[in-house]
């Protein structure tokens, strides 16, 4: 490589770090304003505003709303009007707003601006340490950011699992089963949101969620009673443990696990117990993450760093507690297939699900 093309390389690295400081540097505040609603305030005012009028409508302090909007002008988010009194005026566009405000609803990606601070406040010290040792970093680090996936997660179930996701499998046919009266589980349940609509929907069917989060069952029994809902039980059990020699062993017609496979620590026996909990022809929708299995396959994802940090901070380390297989988010279509197989399911379709561009729809055929 010439001289020249070397500092032009240079050059561009240099750039890009600049990037990094400054992209980084915005998404943390913009967490910020995520969380104080700064910007669905903004996005209700119809007129550049001063810093002291927004921070009064959103009944803020003004300093540092001041200090927030320095942020966002740099970074591109809000647009600066100088007054003419001498007072800087500010206004979110209706187009930034489309993407960044509760209203937006599935577009919204404002909401992933609390993801990365999120995890750095849950785990960076253990992360760190764990680049020494080696060791997993338990679940209990991460209440917060349990709390916060678990509420993106289950405004997407309200929204697509029973319009469009479940008339999706196996063409229509588990849903006409649904309707008759099968035994369904979801596995990796967690408050039981995805089990409680397919439970109130199909109510001649019957329901059981598996987690090991105790408290996690806890709310979900809470909520399913509230519901008063009669055809849905909760079981608290680890799933690697599951086999031939189960209770539960060939008694269901219909397993879904949402996210729930790749953070655990022994992932193949997982599958293992589905494959040994569904009825012959019986059929299992895992839905996990969109990726390759090769690092080269993902170095186009629009998301890949994003989703890498993710894994990092959060699946691969829950992943290796307990000498864990420590699988990572990233682990790929190819080696969900492998695993799938492995488990015993030779008949697997893999589809894109509608309206969920992040996750794929492995659907296996006992
Ligand atoms: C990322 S959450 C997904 C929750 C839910 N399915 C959803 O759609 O939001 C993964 C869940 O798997 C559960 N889990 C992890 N390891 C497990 C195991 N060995 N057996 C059963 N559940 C497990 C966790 O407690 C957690 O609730």
């Amino acid at each position: 490589m010439s001289a020249a093309n070397t500092a032009q390389q240079k050059e561009a690295f240099a750039r890009k770090l600049t990037d990094v400081l400054n992209y980084g540097a915005l998404n943390l505040a913009m967490g910020l304003g995520y969380r104080t609603r700064l910007f669905d305030v903004m996005d209700t005012m119809e007129k550049p505003a001063s810093a002291e009028e927004i921070a009064e409508h959103a009944a803020l302090d003004a300093r540092y709303v001041k200090e927030w909007l320095g942020v966002m002008v740099c970074g591109g988010v809000v647009i600066l009007y100088p007054g003419d009194d001498g007072e800087d005026r500010f206004r979110l566009p209706p187009e930034h707003a489309d993407l960044i405000t509760r209203r937006a609803g599935i577009a919204n990606l404002g909401v992933y601006t609390q993801e990365i601070p999120l995890l750095t406040r849950c785990a960076m010290d253990e992360v760190l340490e764990g680049f020494r040792t080696g060791q997993g970093v338990g679940y209990d680090n991460y209440p917060r950011f349990q709390q916060f996936m678990g509420q993106l997660a289950d405004a997407k179930h309200r929204e697509v699992l029973v319009e469009t996701f479940l008339p999706s499998v196996d063409n229509g046919a588990i849903v006409r089963q649904m309707e008759t009266g099968i035994r369904v589980c979801d596995l990796g349940c967690a408050e039981g949101v995805a089990l409680m609509l397919m439970a109130e929907a199909f109510p001649r069917s019957t329901f059981v969620g598996i987690d090991i989060a105790e408290e996690a069952l806890y709310q979900a029994r809470v909520a399913a009673a509230d519901k008063a809902l009669t055809n849905i039980t909760f079981i608290n059990q680890d799933a690697a443990v599951l086999d031939e020699t189960s209770d539960l062993a060939g008694t269901f017609d219909y397993i879904t696990a949402f996210d729930a496979i790749h953070d655990q620590t022994q992932p193949l026996a997982a599958l293992r117990g589905v494959h040994a909990l569904l009825k012959p022809g019986g059929i299992f929708s895992m839905v996990d993450i969109a990726a390759g299995s090769r690092l080269a396959d993902n170095r186009e994802h629009p998301m890949g760093a994003f989703l890498y940090t993710v894994s990092l901070m959060h699946c691969m380390p829950v992943g290796l507690v307990d000498g864990g297989t420590g699988l990572g988010m990233m682990w790929g279509r190819e080696k969900a297939l492998s695993l799938l197989q492995a488990a015993g399911f030779d008949a697997v379709e893999v589809r894109d699900i509608p309206q969920d561009a992040f996750n794929l729809h492995f659907c296996c055929r006992k």
